[in-house]
């Protein structure tokens, strides 16, 4: 009974969409554990390319049922809006089953999002201004209104009520807004409910039944761990959990049915959004990772910040996450590149640290510590072994497994479906 999970080693981007789909024919479900329409996951399937915000990648492999945890906030004028862009372009997503318990982004947590972030001023987080952040913190503030909500009107309303109540203070005296009435939230819910009551269930029963019969069950997480609310670079994270444990309570599969937990980590570092990145590049070799990696975000179309690759961060996130695999992506981004520098350690004020700091000004205070490996000039995106590689880049990669404290189980090679080298199986 697999069930396997998916992490973002780094701050997202990493190919998780890529190494979901990797594996999407020989999974049964696909479900997404946390976050919302702030993620953006590509799959290029035959030179075409799909992304994927609110949806889990895995609902383009046709074998696969796609499901939206019970973690995920969700935008159901999003999700509407991504499902018929996908059926305009063939793709089958009548097996997709929501969660009856996941809460749904209002119009208002938008229009919070937008203004916290213009009142944070220089400390702001660089959100993706979807409302994820003041979701999350209604479900925790017990004020959320969850999916199973709109199938009962007057509960809907009583929920709307209480939500608004405290909203409607801190929009009209605060931030100068106009407040927004229980009707036209109410309203907004309730066009969507016929369309979305064949998808609504009880996943952590459709999930652990599957796992039952033996069925291969993959939790493909959006973000990635130094995004996570508990164990990334707080404040500058997400509202969620998305780490491997984070992926457990997304599902409601309970932590020992996970049998595998594999990280995705880039071969070289990327950030979207404000906060502190200690490898960071301010030059052209930043500006060459950027456009040779194609490093705009999917979902805001921002600029990604781009540095070399962060052992501290990996050893870190193997930890955080119990990985028993990474996936090392876009290796063939760094072709042509004589000596690449690879961050082994940090001087934090003068003392080395082979371990993430304790805390955040240590962190903020983080100088990289490099290695220089020798890089290597041939086209490397048709290997589909390590015996393929030059030798300097199998070399980059059997390091870079040294440091960062698991096993290199595939390594990407360019973004298409077969463009990767597995060193071994990441179901078994
Ligand atoms: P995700 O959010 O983790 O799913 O990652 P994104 O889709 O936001 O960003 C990863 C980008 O890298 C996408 O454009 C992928 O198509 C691309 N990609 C994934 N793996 C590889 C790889 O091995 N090589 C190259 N060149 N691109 C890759
Ligand atoms: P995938 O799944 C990269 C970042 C935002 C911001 C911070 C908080 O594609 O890897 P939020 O809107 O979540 O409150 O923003 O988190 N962020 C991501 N960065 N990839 C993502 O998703 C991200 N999702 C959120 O840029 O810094
Ligand atoms: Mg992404």
């Amino acid at each position: 009974m697999p069930a396997i999970v998916i992490v973002g080693a780094q701050w997202g981007d990493e190919g998780k969409g890529k190494a979901t789909d990797l594996l999407g024919s020989r999974v049964d479900y696909v479900v997404k554990p946390n976050g919302g329409n702030n993620a953006g996951h590509t799959v290029v399937v035959g030179g075409e390319k799909f992304e994927l915000k609110l949806l889990p990648a895995g609902i383009l492999s046709p074998n696969a049922t796609p499901v939206i945890g019970n973690g995920v906030v969700v935008n159901l004028e999003a999700l509407f809006h991504e499902i018929e862009g996908l059926q305009a372009r063939g793709a089958d997503t009548s097996k997709l089953r929501i969660s009856a318990n996941a809460h749904l982004v209002a119009p208002y947590h938008q229009t919070m999002d937008k203004v916290t972030e213009r009142f944070l001023g220089k400390r702001a987080i660089g959100t993706t201004g979807r409302g994820i952040g003041p979701t999350y913190m209604d479900k925790v503030g017990r004020l959320g209104i969850r999916v199973q909500d709109i199938f009962d009107e007057s509960i809907l309303r009583q929920k709307i009520e209480g939500a608004l109540r405290q909203k409607n203070e801190l929009l009209v005296k605060l931030y100068n807004r106009r407040a927004i009435t229980v009707d036209e939230i109410a309203e907004y819910f309730l066009s969507f409910a016929e369309q979305l009551r064949p998808m609504v269930v009880d996943s952590t029963i459709l999930l652990n039944d599957a796992l039952d019969r033996g069925e291969v069950v993959l939790m493909e997480g959006g973000q990635a761990t130094y995004l996570d609310v508990d164990h990334g670079t707080y404040p500058f994270v997400t509202s969620s959990n998305p780490t491997a444990g984070g992926a457990s309570v997304g599902s409601g599969i309970g932590p020992t049915r996970i049998t595998r937990s594999i990280g995705i980590i880039k071969a070289y570092t990327t950030r979207v959004g404000a906060g502190p990145f200690p490898t960071e590049l301010f030059d052209e070799w930043g500006e060459r990772l950027q456009t040779v990696g194609g490093e705009f975000g999917v979902n805001t179309g921002r600029p990604r910040r781009c540095g070399w690759y962060d052992a501290v961060m990996a050893r870190y996130a193997t930890r955080i996450n119990g990985f028993t695999d990474y996936f090392l992506t876009k290796l063939d981004v760094l072709t042509g590149i004589e000596r690449i520098p690879v961050c082994v350690a940090y001087d934090v004020d003068g003392v080395r640290h082979d371990q993430m700091p304790m805390t955040q000004t240590e962190f903020h205070h983080a100088k990289p510590v490099f290695e220089y490996l020798p890089g290597w000039t041939e086209d490397i995106s048709g290997a589909r072994s390590l015996e393929d590689l030059p030798p300097n880049a199998r070399n980059y990669v059997l390091t870079l497994e040294q440091m960062s404290g698991t096993r290199f189980s595939a390594v990407g090679v360019g973004p298409g479906r077969d463009q990767v080298i597995q060193i071994r199986d990441l179901i078994d």
